[in-house]
């Protein structure tokens, strides 16, 4: 019976313990936001940010609706990682509260694991979303907005890993997005969606 009770918590793709493999999700607290160290507490063989290679936050809304939920997407590029990792925070941008929920994206359960800390969630790949097959490794979060009228600020940090099971030789990246809340843009919806497009790519950029 309580196995079956276990069983049950572990499929909810939460993650409950707190032990640490590192490839299977990195500590708590290592989005590179609000003081938080990058990866590059552990992971320091180079500059954070070194070219070639980058990562990015897609499906930020410019400005968010409460209660919505939207599909965001961490994307981590550099040619020749063997091993992949990253962590996303959502936060409000003045007081650094938790903005809002963080889940695995749809079918990303075994790839994406969520942690709370001190009442913040820290989006982490887990094992099977460390494996590289390609130049860039993706992983999909869904957010669902918080209500309030204070922005929002998205935290990543990822580490293109070389696969030798330590810290070395690992390039680690970071990004932020902001999102502003959104009560313009639901009584908007008639507005040219071309001139939405637009400001959407500008504060994604
Ligand atoms: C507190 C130290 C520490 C921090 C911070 C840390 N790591 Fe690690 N990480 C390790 C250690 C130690 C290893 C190797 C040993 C192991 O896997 O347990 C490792 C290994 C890895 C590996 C496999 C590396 C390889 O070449 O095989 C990945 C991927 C990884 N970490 C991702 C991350 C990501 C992503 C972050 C930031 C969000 C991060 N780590 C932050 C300590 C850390």
């Amino acid at each position: 019976m309580i196995s079956l009770a276990a069983a049950a918590l572990l499929a909810t793709g939460m993650r409950l313990v707190a032990s640490h493999e590192y490839p299977d999700g990195a500590p708590p607290g290592f989005s590179g936001g609000f003081k938080e160290d990058s990866c590059t507490a552990c992971h320091f063989s180079f500059d954070l940010n070194q070219s070639p290679g980058r990562v990015v936050i897609d499906g930020v809304p410019a400005r968010f609706t409460p209660g919505e939920k939207y599909t965001l997407t961490v994307t981590l590029t550099r040619a020749d990682m063997k091993r992949a990792g990253f962590q996303l925070t959502a936060r409000f941008k003045d007081s650094g509260a938790q903005a809002g929920t963080l889940a695995p994206g749809s079918a990303e359960q075994s790839r994406v694991g969520v942690e709370l800390s001190s009442g913040i969630q820290y989006a982490n790949q887990k094992k099977a979303g460390a494996s590289v097959s390609a130049t860039d490794v993706r992983w999909t979060i869904e957010w669902t907005a918080p209500s309030g009228s204070a922005p929002v600020v998205f935290h990543a940090s990822a580490n293109a890993a070389d696969g030798d099971g330590t810290t070395n030789g690992d390039y680690v990246y970071t990004a932020s997005v902001e999102s502003e809340p959104g009560a313009c843009c639901v009584e908007h919806r008639q507005s040219p969606p071309g001139f939405l497009r637009q400001v959407f790519n500008m504060q994604q950029r």
